[in-house]
């Protein structure tokens, strides 16, 4: 913390003369705004894309400038519901613009959004090609494929689900590598999500989930397993898919979309037996689904969850309904009587559904016996601008009408020789950051 405190003094001294230089030269289009427009939203905002509108070029941009000044300053835009200035804010893939950024843009739309001088124009980006996997520069091919079964996407329409199960073909257990989600290429401006688990046969046969396998939003990158993590694939398994289409104007026939696994191997040096199993499962927060909402009221709801072993989260995704408004995650430590909140998404848009991947070394570290409290809150009232019906009565169920209250969150099961090892890699990082910007001054 104090650490953390430090280094944003260090970087916000050294920012004051930029600051004051940026003050008078005038913010245009050319020489910032087309560079955060790139960063954060084309990858969307550009033909074919999910996005509904395009922005690659000043005249595409400047009719939406009120719009997107207000999407970005109240967060909504990039889609990344996951707050600032609480919990861990170190995250992989993250979507999440700079203030810095917003008010940049804030500023340029109040100035009457200039265009400022072309020759101060960034280049085009590059962007992933269509229908390949983006982990295969790095890792090849992946090693085993899954796909959704056929599906017809309409040209138009609301938005649809399409939640198959398909058996993966996986004949002997393996430890999960990576994994990564792929819409097709004809498709792709239409799938808005995809998210994919594991199902395996209990003792009566009936068929019950395993575990997460994968979580797709357009726009982001696949999911390495931390090092010296197991998450498995389990033999004789099915996957059940979720996937959100979102009809774009392409009707596409036959549709599929696919999930690549990476398996570790030998040659990766990749100990089974010395690696600590990961599973990324639901919890629940609301004892079983037994509450009801009532019109224009408001409800909250807990879970709590414990281990008798040490362990390490990796990541967190909640996920709510229309009525959902927030969810945290805390841990409470009943040796130290300390709380402390790890995570917290108080903007929460049902419409986007993003799994949270700590950065390595910055992922929350559990005493054994510590309880992880899991709390979410629901806005029934008309002052919940996504909900649809304030007078209704709302319980849990599975229609997007009803409401959900769990998390999925990626567990890595220590023993204490892996936590205090962990412990002391941290400890001895934060050491060598201290010495260094010591050094440096
Ligand atoms: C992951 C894809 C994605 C990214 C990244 C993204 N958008 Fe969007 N955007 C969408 C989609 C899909 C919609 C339409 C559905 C919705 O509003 O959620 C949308 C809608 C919008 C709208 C219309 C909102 C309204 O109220 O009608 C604006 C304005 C917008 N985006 C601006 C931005 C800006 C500015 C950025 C970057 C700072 C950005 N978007 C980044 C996918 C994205």
């Amino acid at each position: 913390m104090s650490k953390n405190r430090l280094l944003g003094l260090i970087s916000a001294m050294a920012m004051v003369p930029a600051l004051a230089g940026a003050a008078e030269e005038e913010i245009t289009y050319a020489n910032q705004v087309s560079r955060i427009i790139q960063d954060n939203c084309q990858i969307c905002h550009q033909p074919g894309q999910i996005g509904p509108m395009s922005f690659t070029n000043y005249e595409e941009v400047r009719p939406w400038a009120p719009l997107i000044r207000m999407r970005v300053l109240d967060r909504e835009m990039p889609p990344y519901q996951y707050d600032h200035d609480i919990g861990v804010q170190e995250l992989k893939n993250d979507w999440r613009m700079s203030d810095e950024d917003v008010n940049t843009i804030v500023a340029w739309v109040d100035a009457g959004s200039p265009m400022g001088n072309l020759e101060e124009l960034p280049s085009a980006k590059q962007y992933p090609t269509i229908g390949e996997w983006r982990l295969a520069e790095e890792l090849g091919e992946p090693d085993h494929i899954i796909q959704s079964s056929k599906w017809d996407v309409p040209a138009a329409g609301q938005d649809l689900w399409w939640e198959p199960e398909v058996p993966t073909g996986i004949t002997e257990s393996r430890c999960i590598k990576a994994v990564e989600t792929l819409p097709s290429a004809a498709a792709h401006g239409s799938t808005h999500h995809a998210n994919s688990h594991f199902l395996t046969q209990n003792e009566d046969g009936e068929w019950e989930t395993f575990g997460r396998l994968s979580e797709y939003a357009y726009g982001k990158l696949g999911e390495k397993v931390p090092e010296g993590a197991c998450r498995t694939a389990p033999a004789d398994s099915r996957v059940g898919w979720s996937i959100h289409y979102y009809p774009d104007g392409n009707a596409v026939a036959d549709d599929q979309v696919t999930v690549g696994i990476w398996y570790h191997d030998e040659e990766d040096n990749f100990d089974e037996e010395a690696s600590y199993p990961q599973d990324l499962r639901l919890y629940a927060l609301d004892g079983g689904g037994d509450y009801l909402i009532p019109p224009h009221g408001k409800l909250m709801t807990q879970g709590y969850h414990s281990f008798d072993h040490p362990t390490r989260i990796d990541s967190w995704q909640p996920h709510l309904h229309l009525r959902g408004v927030a969810m945290t995650m805390e841990v409470f430590d009943p040796a130290t009587g300390r709380k402390e909140v790890l995570s917290q998404a108080s903007n929460w848009n049902a419409g986007w559904n993003h799994s949270h991947t700590y950065e390595d070394g910055f992922q929350p570290l559990i005493p054994a016996g510590a309880t992880i409290i899991l709390t979410s809150w629901f806005d029934n009232t008309a002052n919940n601008p996504r909900n649809p019906d304030p007078d209704q009565w709302v319980g849990a169920g599975q229609r997007t009408t009803d409401e959900m209250s769990h998390a999925w969150i990626a567990v890595t099961h220590l023993d204490d020789e892996g936590y205090e090892q962990l412990l002391a890699e941290r400890k001895d990082a934060e050491d060598r950051t201290v010495a260094t910007s010591g050094g440096a001054r």
